[in-house]
């Protein structure tokens, strides 16, 4: 690794921050972190290798950010962790990973997910012809009665307001924004301790991105644990408390997200700042890729 990605990481170590303490964002004074990869390789088709030994930490109730470009392997790393690689005919073909101290790799999706794990994928997969209550009722279907049912959907709508107002409507109708608060509000039927989620910002306006991460943002302060892959990087930097940046299936570099947001790099490639905080071009960043050495 680069000399960057050294030097945030050993200011990660030096700090007396909880979760920034020598071993990545989990080593908070519990100790125990709730999610650990260690050198995890994942395998499609028996011959893609788009994992290389990836190794990430979540500490409970911590919020962590996958950063990375185009085809880096975000996503296949949320897939490896709730066992969904399984139907993209892919495996976790090396390394552990661990949920609550319990090894997940190789469980199917439903048990991770009874676990207190879930996996909200890109793409914003709503029912479109079922109401937005009855696309939740179906996140809440291991409740076996109706009054958990009622408590659950009520922690829901309050902590999603929006989507109190749109109970009744037909899922597929709604915005974009409005369809992401959705598969939140699904996801956070099942009570998870963790939640996997993936691109929450694609697509929407500005205004909208605002609303899904104030959500997040709510999520967090009750205490739940999240692992967020995101391109939007400025965002994703805000609400997280530890950041990995992924290249060609490789956590490339790892650091505090305030230590990222002021990594140099980091500012010009994903943040599109310059040194004096303005705006770039990706154009007038492309150079980067030429300049980076942290791939070495
Ligand atoms: N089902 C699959 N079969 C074969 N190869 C795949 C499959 N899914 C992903 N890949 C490959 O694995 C690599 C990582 O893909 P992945 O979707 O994890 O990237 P990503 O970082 O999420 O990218 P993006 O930002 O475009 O979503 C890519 O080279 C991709 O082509
Ligand atoms: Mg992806």
């Amino acid at each position: 690794m680069a000399d960057v990605s050294e030097s945030a990481v050993a200011e990660a170590r030096r700090s007396e921050t909880p979760g920034a303490t020598g071993a990545g964002p989990a080593a908070g004074a519990a100790g125990a972190p709730l999610l650990a990869l260690l050198n995890v390789e994942v395998l499609y088709a028996e011959v893609i290798l788009a994992l290389k030994g990836v190794s990430l930490q979540v500490a409970p109730g911590g919020c962590v950010a996958l950063l990375g470009a185009n085809g880096a392997g975000k996503s296949t790393t949320l897939k490896a962790i709730s066992g969904v690689i399984e139907s993209d005919d892919g495996r976790v073909s090396g390394g552990s990973i661990a949920f609550g101290g319990l090894p997940i790799h190789g469980h199917d999706t439903a048990s991770v997910v009874r676990g207190g794990l879930v996996h909200v994928m890109e793409g914003r997969r709503v029912l479109p012809h079922m109401t937005v209550e009855q696309n939740l009722i179906i996140g809440g279907h291991m409740f076996p009665r109706a009054a958990q049912m009622r408590r659950a959907l009520d922690g829901v709508y309050q902590a999603i307001p929006r989507l109190a107002d749109l109970r009744t409507r037909t899922a597929g109708y709604l915005s974009g924004g409005e369809q992401q608060m959705l598969v939140i509000g699904r996801a956070i039927m099942a009570e998870p301790k963790l939640m996997l989620i993936d691109e929450p910002s694609l697509g929407l306006a500005p205004r909208m991105i605002e609303e899904v991460f104030a959500v997040l943002h709510r999520l967090r302060a009750q205490g739940l644990a999240l692992l967020i892959v995101e391109q939007n990087t400025r965002v994703a930097l805000e609400i997280a408390d530890y950041g990995y940046v992924m290249e060609g299936g490789r956590i490339v570099l790892e650091g505090r997200a305030d230590e990222l947001r002021a990594n140099e790099d980091v500012r010009e490639f994903y943040l599109g700042l310059d040194r004096e905080g303005g705006r770039k071009s990706f154009r007038e960043v492309k150079h980067y890729r030429r300049r980076k050495r942290w791939l070495g």
